[in-house]
């Protein structure tokens, strides 16, 4: 089967400044649930770019599902929650409206929903645990709700790709654990490929099979027990 993603000695650099990753590699298999961490600046939010096809690297190739990340022809069936993705607390739309506009993006739909997409939407709304606060306005919701209902928009356009980059900064460890279950969950259940950045490692710890760390370049990829002891002192993986 070809992979979701195959990155081959990725180089990549800012316009003039230092080389930001060096000859990484990355292959993850269709139904794959991986998760990555690293240092502030480590990479990781220019690794997502790169394998998503929304930098070009330097050096190397990203292919996605195959074809050429740049040119992928698929686009609509890539769910991405760019890092800080969040509207301001004042936005005035409700959960279900947010939700539908990630359905309506995904069947390129100008119109009003039909009965089929609403019904997607709601089981969108009911897979992330939101069903009671559907018709709530985003902003009177917690942080981590808030998280969960644009988790809710990328899986309402039923992607086979799910990237979220660092969905849980900002919101407390108790709901980023929670956070990390349901992304397993999503992942069991819907059989997406899921990457998932996380600041908080010992969140996903517990949960993932595969943790890829990103420090200028993949320094680690394999089960999170397989660590080097150094590599669980929070400092490495933390500003
Ligand atoms: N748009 C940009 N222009 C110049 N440098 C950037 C830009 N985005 C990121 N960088 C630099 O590239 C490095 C990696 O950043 P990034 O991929 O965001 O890391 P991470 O997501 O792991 O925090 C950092 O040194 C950062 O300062
Ligand atoms: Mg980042």
């Amino acid at each position: 089967m070809t992979p979701a993603i195959e990155l081959h000695g990725v180089d990549y650099a800012y316009d003039g400044g230092p080389p930001v990753l060096r000859d990484a590699c990355l292959t993850v298999e269709e139904g794959e649930f991986v998760a990555i961490a690293g240092p502030n600046g480590g990479g990781k939010t220019t690794l997502l770019r790169i394998l998503l096809g929304l930098a070009r690297p330097a050096a190397g190739t990203a292919l996605l599902f195959g074809e050429p990340a740049h040119r992928f022809s698929r686009r609509a069936t890539l769910g991405y929650l760019a890092q800080r993705s969040r509207l301001g607390t004042d936005a005035p739309a409700t959960v279900r409206e947010v939700v539908s506009a990630g359905r309506l993006a995904a069947g390129g739909l100008l119109g009003p929903l039909r009965a089929g997409d609403k019904a997607i939407v709601a089981r969108a709304i009911a897979d992330v645990g939101l069903e009671e606060k559907a018709d709530a306005p985003l902003a009177t919701l917690s942080g981590g709700q808030q998280q969960r209902a644009f988790i809710a928009k990328a899986l309402a356009a039923e992607p086979s790709l799910l990237v979220l980059d660092e969905p849980t900064a900002g919101v407390d460890p108790g709901a980023q654990e929670s956070l990390a279950r349901l992304l397993e969950r999503l992942h069991r259940e819907r059989q997406v490929t899921v990457l998932y950045v996380s600041h908080e490692f010992g969140a996903v710890e517990n949960v993932v099979r595969r943790l890829v760390l990103v420090r200028g370049g993949i320094v680690f990829d394999g089960p999170p027990s397989d660590l080097p002891g150094a590599w669980h002192d929070p400092s490495h993986v933390h500003a």
